[in-house]
């Protein structure tokens, strides 16, 4: 094991679970414990709990779990000696060096490194002399000093080579610089500057690391913005840009625009709880995040066809998460940079305040594919309405525009809505049917892929999840289990091995919880072992109950040798009927 147990002790005094839980969701608490919303799957009403006295979690509903390490590694999406350093320098530790630590992790350091070497060689290019044409950019963007410092912007000088020498100065290779995206490769094998003669914009992560860039050309060139390829620091699926302002700022709000530009005007014009992804359209895991700080987004998308097809499609990933979507309606403008331009600061704030609820978005362009001068127009529009409202979950939302409708076409209200209120009856039942069929088909199909035997030998299984919560509990019954228990007398393979490393802890005399086991298991194994442990709690872990389970764990074994009694000596089938009986 690369990092010693004793630093993983002191790691597990220093970062209590509920602080570190607690700085990605919000805690409530529920008795003893605290839950949450889990990050992990989405869901409107909170299945995760967080365990105070063992420093586990476990959610109930996705059945992820484990430690604070776990937890670390599973939302930020690193291995297990990642998520011990991002811990360790939460906690202004210092991880021993093993002397091979590991390469990538050395690589990414690096690649951090380069990045802000090269944030501030930008920044500094776009206050010297050579930067003017930047720096008059920006101006002509009416971008003030101020923002300009906020974000770091920067300029890249028109040059192959001024970032690459700049970087081999301060020490970097040319495979470094490579690695980080900010040179390319040429056909005969030279490096040179990615971006040239463009403004800058740095990417930074939650921790303030730069990550990666944007770089946009100064005329209508093509293509108009260069951004980062994927790096080992940089996945543009997965960042946002300007979270790490945002997150702090986001009071359960947070606004959604399309490009950089967008995001330093809207935060100029005082939001600061403004995000943009990184070139691409909204993905699910942007998405996720996004519902990690916010209940409500605004979309400020671009007012032309893609920006509203893409609102479009924001709006359905985030029904999916559970976060509510309100919809701005930009009119006389393009986009927020030039409305706020155009419009001035205090109409924007208008705009966001009475942000268009997603349902007026939607029946806004329904209305406009239909023709409502004309009869034929009206009945269709109307059809497409009612169906629209039936699938509005909220009465009262249903009947304001049940009420909108009607006064458009000139119909009763009341006709309306009950239309609409039959179709969802209709809707609901063939829904149901679909949800009923799903759960009878994975229930044929399902499949435990942590441990595939337990539901062939389910009675076994859970007396052996029995004995390993009572040992993780009571770590002195370790010696009383194992007289009892016959040589590799557990039946399953998964919690034979847990059983097998809680034992070498408790031999080892390491304090046991699930940190202890941690640096051995996936996050997925540390989810079962939690689940195990959480179930644990909901019973009384007697004595009694303990015999009971090593009772079943015997009778199996028996069953299994009763065919080759025959070859047992006396002595050994004594012993054997002994055991059974042994309480
Ligand atoms: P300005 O023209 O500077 O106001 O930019 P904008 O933010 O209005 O740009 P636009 O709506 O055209 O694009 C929105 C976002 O899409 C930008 O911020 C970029 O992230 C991305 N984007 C735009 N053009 C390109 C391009 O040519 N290549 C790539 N990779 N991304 C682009
Ligand atoms: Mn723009």
């Amino acid at each position: 094991m690369p990092i010693p147990q004793s630093f993983i002790e002191q790691l597990r005094m220093s970062c209590d679970i509920e602080d570190v839980v607690s700085s990605y969701v919000s805690l409530k608490r529920a008795g003893r414990n605290k839950t949450c919303l889990c990050p992990f799957h989405s869901e409107k009403t909170p299945s995760m709990v967080v365990y105070e006295d063992t420093q586990s979690f476990y959610c109930f509903g996705c059945g992820a779990g484990g430690d604070v390490i776990t937890f670390i590694r599973r939302i930020e999406n690193l291995d297990y000696v990642e998520a011990v350093k991002l811990l360790a320098s939460r906690a202004g530790l210092t991880v021993p060096e093993d002397g091979q630590s590991d390469r990538t992790s050395r690589l990414k350091q690096r690649i951090l490194e380069l990045n802000r070497e090269a944030a501030r060689f930008f920044h500094s290019c776009l206050k010297s002399p050579a930067g003017q044409k930047g720096m008059a950019y920006f101006k002509k963007r009416q971008l003030s000093p101020k923002t300009i410092t906020a974000y770091g912007l920067g300029y890249a000088p028109d040059s192959w080579d001024s970032l690459r020498k700049h970087l081999f100065q301060k020490g970097f290779t040319d495979e470094e610089m490579y690695a980080a995206a900010v040179v390319a490769k040429g056909r005969n094998g030279g490096y040179y500057d990615q971006f040239r003669n463009r403004v800058m914009f740095p990417i930074i992560d939650l921790r303030g690391n730069v990550i990666a860039f944007g770089g946009r050309v100064l005329d209508d060139q093509k293509p108009k913005y260069l951004n980062s390829a994927d790096t080992p620091v940089f996945k543009k699926s997965r960042n946002l840009f300007s979270l790490n302002f945002a997150k702090n700022e986001a009071g359960g709000r947070l606004i959604l625009a399309e490009g950089y530009m967008d995001v330093i005007a809207i935060w100029q014009a005082g939001f600061h709880n403004v995000v943009a992804t990184l070139g691409t359209a909204l993905t699910p895991e942007q998405a996720r995040l996004i519902s990690q700080y916010a209940k409500e987004v605004v979309i400020a998308y671009d007012s032309d066809g893609p920006g509203q097809a893409a609102t479009h499609r924001a709006v359905g990933l985030f029904e999916e998460v559970g976060v509510s979507a309100k919809v701005l309606g930009i009119t006389g403008a393009k986009d927020p940079d030039e409305y706020i331009k155009k419009f001035g600061t205090t109409r924007f704030k208008m705009l966001i305040e009475g942000a268009n609820s997603v349902a007026d978005f939607e029946l806004h362009k329904l209305r406009q594919e239909f023709d409502l001068d004309t009869e034929d127009g009206k009945v269709e529009y109307l059809k497409k309405a009612v169906q629209f409202l039936s699938g509005l979950i909220n009465p009262l939302e249903r009947e304001v525009y049940a009420g909108k409708i009607a006064g458009e076409i000139g119909v009763n209200r009341e006709t309306i809505l009950a239309q609409a209120k039959a179709l969802a009856a209709k809707k609901k039942k063939a829904q149901d049917k679909r949800e009923w069929r799903e759960i009878e088909t994975n229930r044929a199909v399902y499949r435990d892929r942590i441990n595939p035997q337990r539901a062939k030998f389910l009675k076994e299984a859970k007396a052996e999840e029995g004995i390993l919560a009572f040992v993780f509990k009571n770590p002195d019954s370790l010696e009383y289990i194992e007289s009892r228990l016959p040589e590799n007398g557990f039946v399953t393979d998964f919690n034979a091995r847990v059983f097998r490393i809680i034992k070498d802890k408790i031999q080892k005399n390491i304090t046991l919880d699930l940190t202890a086991v941690s640096g051995e298991l996936s996050p997925e194994e540390m989810g079962r072992v939690a689940g195990i442990i959480a179930a644990a709690e909901q019973s009384e872990n007697t004595k009694k109950q303990l015999d009971d389970y090593i009772d079943v764990l015997i009778q199996h074994n028996n069953k299994v040798d009763s065919g080759n009694v025959g070859t047992l000596s006396p002595q050994e089938i004594y012993e054997r009927i002994k055991q059974s009986k042994q309480k």
